[in-house]
């Protein structure tokens, strides 16, 4: 009965502890040129995820046996938006939103850069309900600038939530908005891109990792793309959205966006997947990561 009340209002998304699972193996590897700099990762780990990072050496092999380039294109991933966050900051952005959240923890280990800024996570209830829980058991303090907003993408339009949750449209903003595009249907990834192109202040940036329009269409040609479509399916969360190779600047000119850089797997291996001891570990072929700029003045 205790679980059925706790989480009354929507179960915790399974795929979000998935990926802290990635992260939090990560962390421990022993090159730092490796090593994905997630340290609260672990924290948000249940029983069945903290026994697979306990035997981290064999998951780790088993993941990149069974679902090639995964492991290591969520390392760069982490880094690469940890790379983009820092560079907006620097830039002057003065609100962050982590859109679909999970169990991202930058509004933690990012704490000092964003004092004094407003900071937002947005996710559905269950799972940000969880992180909570997780958060105030392993003793990390949640941020006072930080908010949880909760939401149904597929029910609720983010500018009610959002701006009734003290979004300031007037600051420029950096949005993450990563692992989840590709589960999402084309409508509501353009209602987001909408959202951030009307709703936030010029000069604002959304970040996103997106898959390639060919592998949603079933070709399987590039690294890992077979085994990335098999575990989508396993877990019940099919991919619906890409963009086609080569079209990402077009797609997100129509909606109002400059593309500031828009890495593929030779980009984000060149980066950060190098081994101390010279070899490059490969990274799905079938994912990038992009990030764009509104470009339209705002409304404001
Ligand atoms: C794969 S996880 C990614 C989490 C996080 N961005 C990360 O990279 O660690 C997908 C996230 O989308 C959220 N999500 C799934 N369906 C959603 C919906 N309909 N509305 C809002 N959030 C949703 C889940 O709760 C989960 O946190």
């Amino acid at each position: 009965m205790k679980n059925a009340s706790r989480y009354a209002r929507g179960k915790a998304i399974e795929s979000a502890e998935t990926v802290a699972a990635f992260r939090a193996i990560g962390c421990h590897e022993k090159d730092a040129g490796l090593r994905n700099p997630d340290r609260l990762a672990e924290k948000f780990l249940g029983p069945r995820y903290r026994l697979l990072l306990r035997l981290r050496h064999l998951t780790r092999r088993y993941a990149e046996f069974a679902y090639p380039g995964m492991y290591w294109f969520h390392l760069a991933r982490t880094r690469h938006i940890d790379a983009l966050l820092n560079a907006a900051l620097d830039d002057g952005v003065e609100q962050v939103v982590f859109l679909a959240a999970g169990y991202d923890s930058r509004a933690y280990r990012f704490s000092d850069r964003l004092n004094g800024k407003r900071v937002f996570e947005v996710d559905l209830h269950g799972t940000q309900e969880r992180k909570l829980e997780c958060l105030e058991k392993t003793g990390v303090a949640v941020p006072d600038n930080l908010s949880f907003v909760s939401i149904d993408f597929n029910k609720q339009k983010l500018e009610d939530v959002l701006l009734a949750a003290g979004f300031d449209p007037r600051r420029k903003t950096f949005f993450n908005w990563e692992g989840v595009t590709y589960y999402l249907p084309e409508r509501s990834v353009a209602e987001v891109l909408r959202f951030v192109n009307t709703q936030a202040a010029a000069g604002s940036r959304v970040a996103f990792d997106y898959m390639l329009q060919s592998l949603v269409d079933g070709d399987y040609s590039s690294y890992g793309s077979r085994q990335v479509i098999k575990g989508f399916n396993k877990v019940g969360e099919p991919a619906l959205f890409g963009i086609c190779a080569g079209a990402t600047e077009a797609f997100l000119k129509t909606h109002g966006f400059r593309v500031l850089s828009d890495m593929g797997p030779e980009e984000l291996e060149g980066s950060y997947t190098k081994g101390e001891e010279g070899r490059t570990r490969r990274v799905l072929g079938c994912m990038r990561v992009v990030c764009a700029e509104v470009e339209r003045p705002s409304r404001t």
